[in-house]
């Protein structure tokens, strides 16, 4: 092998994965349709390549990836804080989870009954880990997913720079082979540099395997 020419770094990767649950009362919440299968791909071969990852998972019904370090989460503000503490020693931070943008105001410790539920549920806003770690991102890649109904480049590209990212992973979830639960993904790779990366029709292992491949080259200079 030619010196220098295939380096590939070793990575502390962590890699958040699925929904996040907002608790209405002791057996109602505000949830979403992700089955975090993207995530787990993410996670799944970056342990194939080498890389050391933690998984932080929201409520889903898939198996632990061997060789992972899974910690599961069910609100956005345990994500946030499991985030938090994962971020200090890690290169690289793959958002595909997704996360609720509204919890309820409060949460009822009782069972609300039938009768008593109000017409309106006050919300208010979930926080937004990408935007509260922002300023501790130092020299880590941060990647985010724009999941969208219709074409999602427009917001994807505001998400970018609005949350800071090295790279942006668009997809239009309104599509039968491309949004929630399904093995397949057609996805853009949207960087910082403006670039746009449209990808085929592919599993979602194979657009894990492209979203690695770029960190790496990133990380690599
Ligand atoms: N995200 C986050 N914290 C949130 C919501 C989203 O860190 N509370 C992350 C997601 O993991 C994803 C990126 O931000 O990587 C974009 O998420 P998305 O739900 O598409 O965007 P939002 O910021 O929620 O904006 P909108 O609701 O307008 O689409």
């Amino acid at each position: 092998m030619e010196a220098g020419c295939c380096y590939v770094p070793l990575m502390r990767i962590v890699v958040t994965a699925g929904p996040t649950r907002e608790a209405i009362d002791p057996v109602r919440f505000i949830s979403n349709r992700s089955s975090g299968r993207m995530g787990y791909a993410v996670a799944e071969e970056a342990v194939a390549r080498g890389h050391g990852v933690v998984l932080i998972a929201g409520p889903v019904a898939l198996a632990d990836p061997p060789g992972a370090q899974v910690i599961r989460v069910t609100t956005s503000e345990d994500m946030l804080a499991a985030v938090g503490n994962a971020l200090e020693s890690c290169d690289a931070l793959v958002m595909a989870a997704a996360v609720a943008d509204w919890r309820p105001v409060t949460v009822s410790a009782e069972k609300i009954k039938k009768s008593r539920i109000p017409p309106v549920i006050r919300l208010e806003p979930a926080p937004d880990i990408l935007k509260t770690l922002r300023p501790r991102k130092g020299g880590r890649i941060f990647v985010g997913f724009a999941a969208e109904t219709g074409n999602p480049l427009p917001e994807a590209v505001r998400k970018l720079r609005d949350k800071g990212l090295d790279m942006i992973v668009a997809n239009d979830v309104s599509q039968a082979d491309a949004g929630f639960d399904v093995e397949t993904n057609r996805c853009t790779l949207v960087t910082g540099e403006d670039e746009a990366v449209a990808l085929p029709l592919m599993s979602k292992m194979d657009v894990a395997g492209r979203i690695l491949d770029w960190i790496e080259k990133r990380r690599a200079g």
